[in-house]
């Protein structure tokens, strides 16, 4: 893995062997606000506001998904129980190089980023207050839950021609069983098989504009209308 620096200034990482990076090129941060909090946390809390809002990710990864999650809970008093499958955790070394906590700045941020990163897996920790967090050591294909349990999917896999695996028809069909009724899953990838896919495994599909640099990205609607 190797750290780079993206255009709005944060880091991300790339692994040398795919060829990929964990975030778009054109700023990491960015990007993240842009598809998971604005689209996907904001849209949800706009539609149905629930207490707590229980979310699920694919890929912890760096954790940038999980700290401006955390971020954005406390900025609005809204409980959140946030769960997330990583079957490869960034070593401790890299984490300690990111510099989120440095771009976001706001006090508290360094402390709950490396807590995310040094709490136990498979355990609901308290990360603060209005932030709950649970990761799990596995894959999304591993993972089980109860149906209608998540309100929110952050659908974050490294992209479908690196990893083809978890953009399958019969994955989507499981993350759509393990969310509620009047959920949402949302993805930086806009690929027209990805769409056509989610749309066979029961979503309501809508394309929206991507963050800064790319054009599209995607978001999947169970029981509920646009
Ligand atoms: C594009 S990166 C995004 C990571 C993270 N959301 C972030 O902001 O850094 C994709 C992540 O998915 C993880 N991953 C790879 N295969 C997986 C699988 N089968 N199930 C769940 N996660 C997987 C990778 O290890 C990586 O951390």
């Amino acid at each position: 893995m190797k750290l780079l620096l993206t255009n709005d200034g944060s880091h991300t990482l790339k692994v040398e062997e795919l060829n990929e990076t964990y975030h778009s090129r054109h700023g990491a941060i960015q990007e993240s606000r842009h598809v998971f909090i604005k689209n996907g946390f904001r849209f949800m809390l706009g539609k149905n506001p629930r207490k707590p809002v229980r979310i699920f990710e694919l890929g912890l990864g760096t954790g940038l998904n999980a700290l401006l999650t955390a971020i954005e809970s406390r900025k609005l008093s809204v409980p959140v129980e946030y769960t997330c499958v990583e079957p490869y955790p960034v070593p401790e070394a890299i984490i300690g190089q990111l510099n989120f906590s440095e771009i976001i700045n706001l006090p508290t941020v360094k402390d709950h980023f490396m807590q995310i990163h040094s709490v136990s897996w498979d355990q609901m920790n308290r990360i603060h207050p209005f932030f709950r967090f649970r990761k799990i050591e596995t894959t999304i294909e591993k993972f089980n839950t109860s149906a209608g349990y998540f309100h929110l999917a952050y659908y974050d896999a490294f992209a479908p021609n690196k990893q083809p695996e978890v953009w399958q028809r019969d994955v989507f069909q499981k993350v759509y069983r393990f969310l509620s009724n009047e959920s949402a899953l949302v993805t930086y990838c806009a690929q027209g098989q990805v769409k056509r896919d989610l749309k066979a495994a029961g979503f309501i599909v809508q394309s929206l504009q991507g963050p800064p640099g790319k054009k599209e990205m995607t978001r999947g609607l169970k029981g509920q209308s646009s």
